[in-house]
């Protein structure tokens, strides 16, 4: 979407404050022994606190408020039984909806043993989606995002998942325009303009660049199921300014 009035940045404002607030709520509760179903009823309660709705089930189905993956789980995974052992890689995707407006916030932990390969992913993952927000400037080519994440992965001798795009969000979750890509597209022609709202979600990993669809028609994994870390933002796109990130707490 576009943001072309105070009452629309308002309620942007609100539901990514619901999302991040529920992601550290999540975030929080994430250690050994908790099953991932667990988990999601407590994000679930949070959603429920603040009026808002599971963006993954009003839209898709989803069996589940939010998607939990754990180590070779790349995204989409399903709440369940599983339950978090030490030395566990997880990433918490948060999607909501309330009075019709979407925002969209996830991220990956490491429990500790954390290993040395673990802790790069996730400091490149987390440069590389800094450098992303700070590209998306209005004016400038929506491509640039995608430069900047391939950039940043390459630079520490790592690849981005090419078939996993960042995306518009707003009066829906996957909103105009369609994809955001993680890596630099030529042919991409697209201008960011003021007041665009973009989820951007670098997802790196050390060897493969692509993953697929499981048996369980939902969770994704790479071809060789390497570990893989996502960390996602909602952002406004500003003139002459990095964009606003609707899903922080303050
Ligand atoms: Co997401
Ligand atoms: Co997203």
């Amino acid at each position: 979407m576009i943001i072309k009035t105070q009452t629309e940045l308002d309620a942007m404002r609100e539901i990514g404050h619901i999302c991040a607030l529920t992601l550290k709520t999540m975030g929080e509760a994430l250690e050994p022994g908790i099953t991932t179903r667990e988990l999601d009823a407590i994000g679930a309660a949070v959603f429920a606190a603040h009026g808002a709705v599971s963006a993954p089930i009003s839209c898709y189905d989803f069996p589940g408020h939010n998607c939990i993956c754990v180590n070779d789980e790349v995204a989409h995974g399903i709440p369940g039984d599983r339950v978090i052992q030490p030395g566990d890689v997880v990433n918490i995707d948060v999607s909501a909806v309330k009075d019709g407006f979407f925002s969209d916030n996830g991220r990956s932990y490491a429990l500790p043993p954390v290993k040395h390969t673990t802790q790069k992913l996730l400091d490149v993952c987390q440069s590389a989606r800094a450098k992303a927000i700070a590209a998306a400037i209005a004016g400038q080519p929506l491509s640039m995002v995608g430069l900047a994440v391939e950039k940043e992965a390459h630079r520490h001798g790592l690849k981005t998942i090419r078939n996993l795009c960042g995306h518009g969000v707003g009066h829906t979750l996957h909103d105009d325009p369609d994809s955001v890509y993680n890596y630099y597209e030529r042919r991409d022609r697209r201008i960011l303009k003021p007041g665009l709202v973009i989820a951007i979600e670098p997802f790196i990993c050390a060897d493969d660049d692509y993953v697929e669809e499981m048996a369980d028609g939902w969770t994704l994994k790479t071809p060789r199921r390497r570990q893989v870390v996502q960390f996602e933002h909602t952002v406004m796109v500003r003139e002459g300014k990095p964009p606003l990130i609707l899903t922080l707490l303050d």
